[in-house]
């Protein structure tokens, strides 16, 4: 009886663990997106398909900080397994993983700072975006 309730909780915890890394996944893939959201509008600018709109640009800014400052906490430990295209890597070099992530962070509030027109514009913002293929080349699986 107490054998079969031991047994009961152990399955419970492997499970409650489970799902929390589903959502761990979830929520840092999330971020993910509303980074690529918020490249779109500043990324069309750069290629000039759209007008350069200096409001657009710096909401873009705050919310790639936004949203690095976010997925900074989840990519904990043990949560490379399941729908993840996270390299195993990032566990094995994880402060160098981490001062990408908050260099990224820093990048888009440097550049919030110095953006005041379109010229510093195209200087400044092709700095926050060599980030993100800086990160992915090392610790971001090609998938499909
Ligand atoms: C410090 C590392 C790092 C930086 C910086 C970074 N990424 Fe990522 N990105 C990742 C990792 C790791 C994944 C895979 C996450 C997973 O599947 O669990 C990912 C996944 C993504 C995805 C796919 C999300 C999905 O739907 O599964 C997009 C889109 C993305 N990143 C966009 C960006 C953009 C845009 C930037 C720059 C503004 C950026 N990333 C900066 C590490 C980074």
């Amino acid at each position: 009886m107490i054998r079969g309730l031991i047994v009961a909780g152990v399955v419970a915890l492997g499970v409650s663990a489970v799902v929390a890394q589903t959502s761990v996944i979830k929520d840092r893939q999330d971020a993910m997106k509303q980074m690529g959201a918020a490249t779109k509008g500043p990324g069309g600018m750069l290629k000039g398909t759209e007008p350069f709109n200096l409001a657009t640009v710096q909401t873009s800014l705050r919310s790639i900080a936004d949203a690095a400052t976010k997925a900074q906490p989840l990519f904990p430990e043990g949560s490379g397994q399941g729908d993840t295209a996270a390299a195993p890597k990032i566990w094995q070099t994880k402060a160098d993983f981490d001062n990408k992530m908050k260099g990224l962070a820093a990048a888009a509030n440097k550049a919030l700072a110095d953006i005041k027109d379109e010229a510093t514009f195209k200087t400044s913002f092709p700095e926050v975006a060599k980030n993100c293929g800086g990160c992915h080349t090392d610790y971001r699986l090609k998938r499909g």
